[in-house]
């Protein structure tokens, strides 16, 4: 993965190429920085409502890109985030490899520009033979304090190394990162940015009996994971931590209740809220944020074999409780119910799972909503909603209606596993609730954690949803 570096700037070298922010409403702004001849040619466009200019220098270009003001500050910035995106297109048209940004418009859409700049400028090219040249195009953009402070390029860069971090973990494949490849990168990840990491093998989950996660890696030949992970700064605000949970499935064929050939392919990404969970934690732990968090892993793959799990079977859960597994692709809830009996030991003011758990989230809101969920206090779901409209990782809130736990009634166990063909998502989060004794937060990521096709910003395959909508959740607690 090549990344475009960002780096603060004081002041800008003459032969530098400019990318010049500026309101569309106040095109003025620019006339002491264009020359006669380019303020000519841009007062009467801008007027007519042109928003976008590149003027070639002798010494450098100048290109520059007009930003609309609109009245509600989240609609800004993604409108921003959009345009940085296309800037990036025309840098890469115009082969610049370095570019200083500056800003005439409003801080906060200068800073959403340059995120939808860095963000659009991912590419997942590890496994190709030739390296493809346009992505290494932009390499460096200097960001002047007309856009933002040193500090805030810095966090900024961060967050967003660690957005890159997650889709990169979703978009290798399981024929590279298994579970124990998994384990090993979420331990380097620790090392790097300065979170420790516990892994539970095999053995150990044995020994304390977490039989959801060992039920569903039952037929693997290779052994599941439990990754404890922990930022604990001296000086934490929280005087109970915060839990995240991630479904860390790092293939699903939906086990012996197989999944039909359309939809498997894309079941590398059944690990995306792990991979959420990890770039959130290293985004909190580069960024320093005095929080005392939590993250919990569960890792296996979900596999056909003679010794597989089989649907009527009947499990105990690290909880005690007894499951009957209807359906052997509902295997998500199996791994996360038991990560959930683990984050009690903690005692949490508040934990999140993060999970691409069911289809039927997909098929109601498709890639551009989190349908969430949960226990949690009203306060704490309107943070976390607004936080979705600041980072456009939007949610939704969905009931739990005593009515839709009836489904899981199971005539031989406690519970189980399936409910009916509808409201999947709901009767998934109905099974989560059992295991939830403290205030929580269910994100059904499976419609944005995942795309078909680019859009905007957000590439194809891995979009690291839950890392900045998290790290800005996390960020207002402190
Ligand atoms: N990993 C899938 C959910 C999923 C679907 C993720 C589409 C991403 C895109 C999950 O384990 C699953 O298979 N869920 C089943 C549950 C059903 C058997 C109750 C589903 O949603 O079909
Ligand atoms: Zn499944
Ligand atoms: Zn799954």
């Amino acid at each position: 993965m090549t990344r475009v570096q960002l780096l603060p700037a004081k002041e800008r070298r003459k032969d530098e190429h400019q990318l010049i922010l500026a309101d569309k409403d106040k095109p003025d702004a620019l006339a002491g920085a264009l020359h006669s001849d380019e303020w000519a040619f841009f007062q009467p466009a801008a007027a007519r409502g042109v928003m976008q200019f590149f003027f070639p220098r002798k010494e450098g270009s100048v290109a520059i890109r007009l930003l609309k003001s609109e009245k509600d500050p989240a609609i800004a910035a993604e409108s921003a985030r959009l345009q940085g995106n296309e800037a990036l297109r025309d840098i890469r048209q115009y082969k610049l490899e370095v570019v200083h940004l500056l800003n005439f418009s409003e801080p906060n859409s200068a800073l959403a520009f340059l995120e939808g700049m860095v963000l659009g400028s991912y590419k997942f090219s590890k496994y190709f033979s030739k390296k493809d040249k346009e992505e290494t195009a932009l390499r460096q953009i200097y960001v002047g304090p007309s856009v933002a402070s040193a500090a805030e390029v810095s966090e900024l860069d961060a967050l967003l190394e660690a957005v890159f971090l997650a889709r990169d973990l979703v978009n290798e494949p399981q024929s590279h990162l298994d579970t124990l490849v998994f384990a090993d990168a979420i331990a380097d990840a620790g090392a790097r940015y300065g979170f420790s990491v516990d892994t539970l093998d095999k053995s150990a989950l044995e020994d304390i009996k977490m039989g959801g996660l060992l039920a569903v890696n039952r037929a693997s030949p290779i052994p599941p994971r439990f990754c404890i992970l922990e930022w604990k700064p001296p000086q934490y605000k929280n005087p109970k931590p915060v839990v995240l949970i991630g479904k860390g499935v790092v293939y699903d064929t939906g086990g012996l209740s197989l999944k039909p050939s359309e939809g498997m392919d894309y079941m590398k990404c059944d690990m995306a809220g792990a991979a959420s969970v990890v770039g959130a934690l290293s985004a909190v732990a580069q960024n320093r944020l005095p929080l005392h968090v939590v993250g919990l892993v569960p890792i296996t793959d979900n596999k056909i074999g003679a010794n597989a799990l089989a649907p009527g079977d009947v499990i105990t859960m690290y909880d005690g409780k007894t499951v009957e597994v209807v359906n052997t692709d509902a295997e998500g809830r199996l791994i996360l119910a038991d990560a959930m009996h683990y984050a009690q030991r903690y005692k949490p003011s508040l934990v999140l799972d993060l999970a691409t758990l069911t289809g039927a989230a997909v098929k109601a809101l498709g890639s551009q909503a989190i349908c969430y969920m949960g226990t949690a206090p009203e306060k704490v779901k309107k943070n976390l909603e607004h936080s979705g409209f600041a980072t456009y990782e939007r949610l939704i809130e969905l009931p739990l209606w005593k009515e839709y736990g009836e489904e899981l009634k199971s005539s031989i166990a406690d519970l189980k596993n399936l409910g009916s063909n509808n409201a999947g998502m709901i009767t998934a989060g109905k099974f989560l609730e059992h295991f939830a004794h403290y205030p929580w937060l269910h994100l059904d990521i499976a419609g944005p954690a995942y795309l078909r096709a680019a859009n905007g910003y957000r590439p194809k395959e891995g979009s690291g949803v839950g890392v900045r909508l998290l790290y800005h959740f996390l960020k207002k607690m402190c």
